[in-house]
C-alpha cells in the first residue's frame, strides 16, 4: 500500500520532526503564557491595594530589609493559602491586593517555621524581642536560630530616603513629606526595633479588611 504523505500540520509530521515540535511547543507555551499573564496587569484585584494597605513607613521598610538580609524567608512563607486548614491556623487567606507595594515579594516557598503573613499583633513587641534573641526561651522545641546582634546594631545611618525614592520610581506612592521625615523615625532605633515593627504590621490591614467583608456578608 502506498504510504500517504503526512500533511505539514499533522500530528505525525510534528512527532517525527523534533525541530518542528520545538517551534510548535514554544508557540503554544508563549501564547498560553501571555493569555494568563497579560490580563493580570489590568485586573484591579492584583493592582489596587486592599483597603487599609499602605506603603511601609521608614522603620518597617528598614526592618523588611533586615528580614531579607537575615534569610528569614528561607524558613517562613508569607502567604496563607485558600485551604481551610490554613485559614483556621493563620487567619484569612492572602489577597494579591495586599502585596502591591511588595518589591520584591517575600511569599517564600519553605515552611520550616510557621507562615508569617498574619503574624502582626499576634504577640507583644516584648515577645518578639525575647524570641529573636533566644527562640528557645519562649518555644522550648524551636529550631529557629537566635539573632541576638540585632538589638546592638543601630539603623540611624541607613539611607532610607534612597530606598524610598527607588520604590517611588517603581510605583510606590511615597510623598515628599514622607521621604523628608523618614530619617527622623530611625533616630535611636536598632535593627531589632525595625524588624519587630515590620513583623507587627504583617497582614494586619488585610485581616481587618477580611473582617469587614464578613460583617458586610461577603465571602471569607
Ligand atoms: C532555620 C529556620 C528559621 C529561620 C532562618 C527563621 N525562623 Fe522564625 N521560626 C522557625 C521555627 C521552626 C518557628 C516555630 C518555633 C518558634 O516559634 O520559635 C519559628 C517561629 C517564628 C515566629 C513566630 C511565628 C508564630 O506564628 O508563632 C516568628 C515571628 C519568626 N519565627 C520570625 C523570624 C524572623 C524575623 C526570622 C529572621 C530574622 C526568622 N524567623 C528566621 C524557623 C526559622
Amino acid at each position: 500500500m502506498a504510504q500517504e504523505k503526512p500533511k505539514l500540520f499533522s500530528h505525525k509530521t510534528i512527532e517525527l520532526n523534533v525541530g518542528w515540535l520545538i517551534v510548535c511547543s514554544v508557540l503554544v507555551i508563549s501564547f498560553a503564557g501571555l493569555a494568563q499573564i497579560v490580563p493580570l496587569f489590568f485586573q484591579h484585584s492584583t493592582t489596587v491595594p486592599v483597603e487599609g494597605v499602605e506603603p511601609y513607613d521608614s522603620l518597617r521598610l528598614v526592618g523588611r530589609d533586615i528580614y531579607i538580609r537575615e534569610g528569614c524567608v528561607g524558613c517562613h512563607s508569607q502567604q496563607v493559602r485558600m485551604l481551610s486548614s490554613e485559614v483556621q491556623r493563620y487567619g484569612p487567606y492572602s489577597l494579591a491586593g495586599e502585596g502591591v507595594y511588595e518589591h520584591p515579594f517575600l511569599w517564600g516557598s519553605k515552611r520550616t517555621g510557621p507562615d508569617l503573613a498574619r503574624v502582626g499583633q499576634r504577640y507583644s513587641d516584648d515577645w518578639h524581642r525575647v524570641h529573636l534573641r533566644d527562640p528557645r526561651a519562649v518555644v522550648k522545641e524551636s529550631n529557629m536560630p537566635a539573632y541576638p546582634w540585632l538589638q546592638h546594631n543601630s539603623v540611624e545611618n541607613v539611607d532610607v530616603q534612597a530606598k524610598m525614592r527607588a520604590l517611588r520610581r517603581i510605583g510606590v506612592p511615597y510623598t515628599d513629606e514622607q521621604i523628608d521625615a523618614a530619617p527622623e523615625a530611625l533616630k535611636g532605633k536598632t535593627e531589632e526595633d525595625a524588624i519587630v515593627a515590620y513583623l507587627q504590621g504583617l497582614g494586619v490591614a488585610g485581616r481587618e479588611a477580611a473582617a469587614r467583608a464578613v460583617m458586610e456578608g461577603g465571602v471569607q
